[in-house]
């Protein structure tokens, strides 16, 4: 292959949505639409069907819904929330920024996500909630997490910031836990043209807590019932989802495609592919493979043309910014095993048979 093959492109997508994305910019300049209002409420309503949820909420980004569901939750100081130690470090931002304690779990050596014999030892009386994040858009095992949320009386929150129409059990997630939290940054399966965010919900107080907060704790103009947050959704990003959710399902679909020819065709047995549960329907966001030898299969891949990431390379426990909670190395070995070893193959809608075929040979060949 003479050109290169990026891990993630979206000159694609914006190339095939572009008409239809500027006639909805120009409707929103028609209007001057925008921060928030009706190009939002749109979004919202076509983003809740196609979760299957009562309600949902467009915010600034993902991290801010994190934020707002722990806030809505009364989660705050003096609390500890429950979340995978190999997430995008967001999902505990969501609960710091709110004054609680993120503790950390491990992952499952082999699907990557949290690991649910680990939950209840890291239970403790200050405990409100668990974050479940469905990781690189694979559902964690839900029906086991919320078993012990129900035992303990935790609060379930998901983080389905990459999963924008995985499936659990047959059933698209965002509907299990009290609220779902969205990420629609542009990288993301659907993305914005812009930072935006969102949450799901069933249970309309929450909804309506959300709505308020992020509108500077406002139901009635220059009527503040609470300290708020200018966290609302901008028009020109509303605007670009309604477009694009359209797509999602086929864009998905080809995800599945390409993740499903990576799955059958890499047979090179020094790397090591996520675990697929039967119950589990993923949408691909990334595609992360690992292997021992990480730093010499990154540049046989370079050698040949395909740029790999890395997601994360750095646990959340390790981070600088949580020393002051005293994990250390060892503490959580199949996160960190996954940080140092990981690689994300390209994984894009766009991607044609030939780079598929050419990402699969030289995996194979190394
Ligand atoms: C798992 C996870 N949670 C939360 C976020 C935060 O989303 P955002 O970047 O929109 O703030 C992201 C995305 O970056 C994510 O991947």
């Amino acid at each position: 292959m003479d050109k290169k093959i990026p891990c993630l492109d979206l000159q694609g997508q914006h190339k095939q949505v572009k008409q239809e994305i500027f006639e909805a910019f120009e409707r929103v300049y028609e209007k001057t639409a925008f921060s928030g209002g009706s190009f939002v409420e749109e979004f919202e309503n076509a983003f809740a069907k196609y979760i299957g949820s009562n309600y949902a909420a467009g915010v600034s980004n993902g991290t801010i819904a994190l934020h707002l569901a722990m806030i809505a939750l009364e989660i705050g100081p003096g609390d500890e929330v429950i979340i995978p130690a190999n997430t995008f470090i967001a999902t505990a931002w969501g609960v710091s920024h709110a004054g609680a304690t993120p503790v950390f779990v491990d992952c499952d050596a082999d699907s990557w996500e949290i690991d649910t014999s680990k939950i209840e030892a890291a239970i403790t009386p200050k405990t409100k909630a668990v974050i479940g994040v469905h990781l690189y858009g694979q559902p964690f095992d839900v029906d086991a997490v919320k078993a012990i949320c129900d035992k303990h009386n935790l609060f379930l929150v998901e983080d389905a910031a990459q999963s924008q129409g995985a499936r659990y059990k047959g059933k698209t997630v965002g509907v299990f836990g009290e609220m779902a939290c969205y990420s629609f940054y542009p990288g993301k399966n659907l993305g914005a043209c812009g930072e935006a965010g969102g949450l799901t919900t069933n249970n309309e107080k929450y909804l309506k807590h959300i709505q308020s907060l992020r509108n500077h704790g406002s139901v009635v103009r220059y009527f503040h019932d609470e300290i708020g947050y200018n966290y609302r959704m901008g028009g020109l990003e509303g605007a670009s989802l309604i477009v694009k959710i359209k797509y999602l399902e086929g864009w998905n679909n080809r995800r599945r495609e390409i993740a499903s020819k990576y799955q059958k065709g890499i047979t090179n047995p020094k790397v090591k592919l996520q675990s697929k549960p039967e119950w589990s329907d993923g949408i691909y966001h990334l595609f992360v493979v690992t292997t021992d030898q990480k730093d010499a299969f990154v540049k046989h891949l370079a050698d040949n043309n395909i740029v790999a990431a890395f997601h994360y390379p750095v646990p959340c426990h390790l981070q600088k910014a949580y020393a002051h909670l005293e994990y250390k190395k060892g503490d959580f070995p199949n996160s960190e095993y996954l940080a140092e070893h990981c690689v994300s193959l390209p994984m894009y809608a766009e991607l044609g048979d030939a780079e598929v075929d050419w990402v699969i040979k030289t995996v194979n060949s190394f």
